[in-house]
């Protein structure tokens, strides 16, 4: 069984995540996430607002899902935003034309539809549901269409956050300094009607992006702090070769692998966060995309990439959007989306550096490298997630039901909760099989509360890595684990 059959297993029956409107039967790419998946979902989307957004200084919106046709004719994806698709002859199933040339010529598609055309006309590539041959492929918009009000006015469920962010560009330009750089981001559902998604949460039609808009002056392609950072290293995969190299950011702007320093810097700070989410380095890198690959808005795109057991996904793009949104959304509404620059005559238009990363991707690729099987010291499978993303804080257990120490544990509960720390009580089953069930869901400390919390005021902390037990006043409780937390103490001896 790979990998992702069996997590997918572990996600229906511990809560992380299941296929959406289950009793009528499952549509493919919509997912819900589940009590457990909640929580470590809004934990990675918070943790990404205070990194990427918050420590930086910058600012956040959220903008309205629907969006009317003329945005989206100016971003040109109504024009542009499609997948090729190939239908059967046979049993008229349609298919992604470009992944089924890409396993058939054991190459990558070159963007264009004559390569499509050429290949599909002599009929070596065939349907994997019939055999039968194809008809040749045409481009399918993404898009789900839907009108506003009485009258229907054309719209579309927003298959980006960004535009959003643009359209609100030139009021927070005003709002919020009138200065460049100025950065805005963005968490929330986008949409697009992905043909026959089959992985799970690696391709749906309705997912969360956390996107972030970075506008500047075109003659300053600087970054603030990239001197402090220049010589950090991240593996990429450059044009030509085979596999990921090891460089610093310094050598990846001159190497012109990344757009600017700009760039440069936010592919550090992605490489940061995947690493604090216990992503295993060798398992991921940036790929420096071909010209022709790149998408219709970008002067150049660098995705970030991890080895999964559905093969390589892309679980963030990086791209050079230029003054592209601006200037389409300028002369689709009319609306002057220039502004003033301290020194110079006249209004630019800024250009934009784009970080977006989808969080339903990263969710899986964390199950997939959290996972730990069962082994001598733990009879049963778990997930070893970081404790700023685990789905509690703590889990908080009597030793007995009786003799008030169902009571006293509940008291100790709401102490934790009182004090902002997300804490699962149970009372049932034996303590080591409670101990399991936290485990079983990445819960990094079980407080078990005892005899001798009723005599001294204390508890016993297990760690979940190996087990371990510490004994702890309860008036220090709260602080500890926030501590530990802190520190991503996950085992006694750390
Ligand atoms: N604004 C740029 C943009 O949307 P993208 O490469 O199309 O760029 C960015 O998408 C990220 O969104 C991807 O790297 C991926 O993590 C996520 N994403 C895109 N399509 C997705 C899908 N169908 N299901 C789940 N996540 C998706």
């Amino acid at each position: 069984m790979d990998l992702h059959e069996r997590i997918y297993e572990l996600a229906l029956t511990r809560s992380f995540f299941f296929p959406g409107n289950e009793p009528y039967g499952q549509v493919s790419g919509f997912y819900d996430y589940g009590p457990t998946g909640v929580l470590i979902k809004k934990k990675i989307e918070d943790l990404w607002r205070r990194k990427f957004l918050r420590n930086e200084g910058f600012h956040e919106v959220e903008t309205a899902l629907i969006t009317p046709e003329p945005v989206l004719v100016a971003s040109g994806h109504v024009k542009s935003f499609g997948d090729p698709v190939a239908e059967c002859m046979g049993c008229k199933s349609k298919v992604r034309a470009d992944l089924l040339y890409e396993e058939y010529a054991k190459k990558r598609w070159d963007g264009k539809m004559e390569t499509l055309a050429k290949e599909f006309a002599k009929g070596g590539i065939t349907c994997p549901a019939c055999g039968g041959k194809f008809e040749e492929p045409y481009m399918f918009n993404l898009m789900f269409k839907t009108g506003i009000g009485g009258s229907l006015a054309p719209a579309y469920s927003r298959p980006e956050t960004a535009q959003g962010i643009f359209t609100a560009f030139p009021r927070i330009f005003r709002n919020h300094g009138m200065k460049l750089p100025l950065a805005v981001g963005q968490v929330g559902r986008s949409f697009r009607n992905e043909i026959s998604p089959r992985k799970g949460l690696v391709r749906m039609r309705e997912f969360t992006q956390l996107e972030l808009e970075y506008f500047f002056d075109p003659e300053d392609r600087s970054f603030p702090k990239f001197k402090e950072v220049e010589k950090e290293k991240v593996r990429i995969l450059p044009p030509g070769e085979n596999g990921p190299v090891e460089a610093t950011l310094r050598e990846i702007v001159k190497k012109k692998w990344a757009t600017d320093e700009i760039m440069a810097y936010f592919l550090l700070k992605q490489w940061d966060f995947y690493r604090s989410l216990n992503i295993p380095e060798e398992k991921m890198w940036f790929r420096v995309l071909e010209q022709g690959e790149v998408p219709h808005y970008s002067m150049g795109n660098v995705d970030m990439e991890v080895d999964t057991s559905y093969g390589v996904i892309e679980t963030t793009g990086n791209a050079y959007r230029t003054d592209f949104d601006l200037s389409a959304h300028a002369k689709e509404s009319g609306k002057d989306m220039g502004v003033h620059v301290e020194g110079k005559k006249g209004k630019i238009i800024p250009h934009v550096f784009e970080l977006s990363m989808g969080v339903d991707r990263l969710f899986f690729v964390l199950l997939e490298s959290c996972y730990r099987p069962k082994n001598e010291e733990k009879d049963w499978e778990w997930f070893d997630f970081p404790p700023a993303i685990a789905p509690y804080d703590a889990c908080v257990f009597p030793l007995m039901k009786k003799d008030g120490l169902a009571e006293k544990a509940q008291e100790v509960a709401g102490m934790l909760r009182d004090a902002g720390l997300d804490v699962f009580y149970y009372a049932s089953g034996s303590i080591g099989k409670r101990y399991a069930r936290a485990d079983e869901i990445g819960v990094p400390y079980a407080i078990t509360i005892d005899y001798d919390t009723l005599e001294g005021d204390t508890v016993t902390v297990r760690f979940r890595n190996d087990g371990k037990q510490e004994r702890l006043k309860i008036q220090e409780l709260a602080a500890k684990i926030r501590e530990f937390k802190k520190e991503g103490k996950v085992s006694l001896g750390d």
